[in-house]
């Protein structure tokens, strides 16, 4: 099937806390909807916050990526700058305690569109993606299918 090209490439940023847990399975989700789909994008997630800058996803989320056929293990996790604000067309934080601090990062008159990463989920809108971190490996299965929710209705969205 031939490619879809929207007129700009959509450059889609994930951002949770640690960019350990969440954004991480984000990021491998959307990245393999899109391949899937054909859709051309680049794609990235980081941390508000700068606990685990440089460290491979947490073991769990690995586990979780890996038993629906991905391999997220070469990720590291970033802290979000200011200029992903202008490099990105998308920045979703996955609750909203994330999106109010990436609203007190973001410069003044940014180009990137900022929103809660559930949004774009029918009948999912306000919510947050849950923080499986302190919990046990359940917590990120249901993080799973919340984030590949999101991929593919973000997929089907930038699609058009
Ligand atoms: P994430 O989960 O934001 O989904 O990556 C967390 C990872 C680490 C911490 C909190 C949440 N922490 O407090 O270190």
């Amino acid at each position: 099937m031939a490619s879809k090209r929207p007129a700009i490439l959509p450059k889609v940023l994930f951002v949770c806390l640690g960019n350990i847990c969440r954004s991480p399975l984000a990021e491998g989700a959307f990245r393999a909807r899109a391949e899937a789909a054909g859709l051309d994008v680049t794609v990235d997630s980081a941390g508000t916050g700068d606990w685990h800058v440089g460290e491979p996803p947490d073991p769990r989320a690995i586990v979780t990526a890996r038993t629906h056929g991905l391999d997220i293990s070469g990720y590291r996790a970033r802290q979000v700058r200011a200029e992903d604000f202008d490099r990105f067309t998308h920045v979703f934080a996955l609750d909203r305690e994330n999106l109010a601090n990436l609203r007190r990062l973001a410069p003044a008159g940014h180009s990137a569109r900022l929103g809660l990463l559930m949004d774009v989920v029918p009948g999912m809108e306000g919510q947050p993606v849950a923080d499986p971190y302190f919990g046990g490996d359940e917590g990120f299965e249901t993080t799973w299918g919340e984030v590949d929710a999101a991929a593919q209705a973000l997929v089907e969205q930038l699609r058009g």
